[in-house]
């Protein structure tokens, strides 16, 4: 059936913005809040997205690079500061962008006046708002609990003797959500931003909030293919059934749910859950579309680029998500590799197209457009705190600033100022400036899919259909609205395939991945090279 998707979350494209690395304005060397301003037309009119979503710009400490919050109501001086956020919020509203806000309620900095607070006497009133522990009786921590960046989860304080929970760095001291006023202090946080008119948020490790009241040991895990998404040392040694995830979590976004609908338009709300296991993620959407709008769907982003494992992660998404839910897929984030790094350009240009038409809302991360790759560090150069910590694990190959033009410092950051984090050698040319004169530019193939997606309600909300059978090593569907119908089909193999869709009649080559065929197809059958891929319509 096809969906009700008058919700612009459905419909729309949202474009992940790392502030630090997209666009320094101020000639620091770290991009800020003004410098997404300059890029919104960019965002709007040249690229064509219709949703920003801006990772932390809250003051911090910056020891996980602002996922560390001290203050939640406020921006980073680095960053800017509320009179900069609201004109930016402004302005992408002008131009029709909507915004979306990073959360991060899991935990805060051990440098936010509460944990100041809570960690000066046993006594004092705000103790219970974060997770403290007696020792063992042989001084040892109160269980077995790993952090996800290295060592255990518990760090010892000397003045008042007890244990605090981090689950990230001992820097994040997590929060005790099953305290009522935490609840209604993290509540008020999101009131103080949807009062200033954000249109939605991304919430920072969603199931994390509640763990095991009990805390017992987690398990031992005996079978590696039942670890995390992304292997993380010793940390997937244990099952983590009882550091995260436990079934009270759904009350919080149940609650949390009838905030955001009590505003008009009723606001957004994605969760970052990293979930291997399909049907536990799919309980995020709630009982009856009560919790959060979509829990993060990262399948792509690890599966092996060949056709039968892609059309295995459609088929899952397609089956669990709730009749009332909407699907959506994820190419690249801060904390994962670039996707031009991990597959190539040729396959990256598939998965765009395959992002951008498949049923579900995607999200792109800033820099995946011109094809920006992985950019490896040195050790003793590297900036992030869990690459430092545990090896193979640093994401600052995939946070190096946005390449907008082949000038000094891919005018990320003015000639001459060394920014945060290393530009890629290959800005020159992989960059916006000189994509946007190459007609076949991978940002030009971005460019045009998201607008023939956005005059397309086939592919914005059709039905999905898988078509089968199809050549070996290949993979295709069709998304059809009313009389619209649309195929998309990709060749994930080195030799020419040969597509018999002789039943769907004439068809009309929309765009293909190389952006070198338009035109009337031949109706007997279509042939598509090695790693191409082929959007066309039905006529
Ligand atoms: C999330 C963020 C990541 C951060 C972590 C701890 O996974 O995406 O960047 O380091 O949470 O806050």
């Amino acid at each position: 059936m096809e969906k009700d998707t008058s919700v612009w979350w459905k419909t729309g494209v949202i474009y992940q913005v790392y502030p630090r690395s997209f666009q320094d304005s101020d000639g620091d060397g770290i991009g800020d809040l003004q410098g997404v301003i300059n890029r919104l037309d960019y965002l709007s009119k040249t690229l064509g997205v219709d949703a920003i979503w801006l990772s932390p710009f809250y003051p911090s400490p910056q020891a996980d690079f602002g996922y560390d919050v001290m203050d939640y109501c406020n921006v980073d001086p680095v960053f800017g500061d509320l009179t900069v956020f609201d004109r930016l919020l402004c302005e992408a509203h002008q131009r029709g962008l909507k915004v979306i806000i990073d959360i991060v309620p899991n935990h805060t900095s051990d440098r936010h006046p509460w944990f100041v607070e809570s960690r000066s006497s046993r006594e004092n009133p705000k103790r219970d708002w974060y997770i403290w522990q007696d020792a063992k009786e042989d001084g040892t921590p109160p269980n077995n609990w790993l952090a996800v960046f290295g060592g255990s989860s518990w760090e010892w304080d000397e003045t008042t003797q007890q244990y605090y929970l981090h689950s990230f760095l001992k820097e994040q001291p997590d929060l005790n959500w099953r305290n009522a006023d935490v609840r209604e202090a993290m509540f008020n946080v999101y009131r103080f931003w949807l009062d200033r008119g954000v249109d939605g948020f991304r919430i920072d490790v969603a199931h994390y909030i509640m763990k095991d009241p009990e805390m017992r040991d987690n398990p031992i895990n005996r079978d590696p293919s039942k670890g995390e998404l992304k292997p993380t040392g010793d940390y997937d040694k244990l099952l983590h059934i009882y550091d995260k995830g436990h079934p009270d979590v759904h009350g919080v976004y149940h609650d949390l749910r009838d905030i955001l609908d009590s505003y008009s338009p009723p606001r957004y709300s994605v969760g970052e859950i990293h979930i291997a296991e399909w049907k536990e993620w799919a309980t995020y959407y709630g009982q009856n579309n009560d919790e959060l709008h979509m829990p993060f769907n990262f399948a792509l982003l690890v599966a092996p680029w060949k056709a039968a494992a892609i059309r295995k992660v459609i088929e899952n998404v397609e089956k669990v998500t709730p009749s009332w839910g909407w699907p959506n897929y994820v190419l690249g984030n801060h904390d994962e590799p670039r996707i031009a790094g991990r597959l190539g350009v040729e396959k990256a240009r598939q998965a765009a197209m395959l992002l951008l038409t498949l049923r579900g809302t995607p999200t792109l991360y800033n820099g995946d457009e011109f094809g920006q790759k992985n950019v490896e560090i040195p050790l003793e150069e590297q900036k992030d705190p869990w690459g430092k910590r545990v090896s193979g694990t640093g994401r600052d190959r995939n946070r190096t600033p946005n390449q907008w033009s082949p000038e000094a410092n891919a005018g990320f950051t003015p000639a001459g100022v060394t920014p945060w984090l290393p530009v890629a050698d290959d800005y020159r040319t992989v960059n916006m400036e000189c994509e946007l004169k190459e007609s076949r530019s991978i940002l030009n193939l971005y460019r045009k899919l998201l607008a023939f997606r956005k005059l397309s309600a086939a592919i914005k909300s059709g039905t999905y259909e898988l078509i089968d059978p199809t050549p070996a090593d290949c993979f295709a569907f069709l998304r059809q609205s009313g009389h619209e119908r649309i195929i998309t089909a990709f060749n994930m193999g080195e030799t020419t395939a040969r597509f018999d869709f002789h039943r769907f009649g004439r068809l009309e080559i929309i765009v293909s991945t190389g952006m070198d065929r338009a035109g009337l197809a031949d109706s007997r059958y279509v042939d598509l090279s090695p790693w191409e891929g082929l959007v066309l319509r039905v006529l």
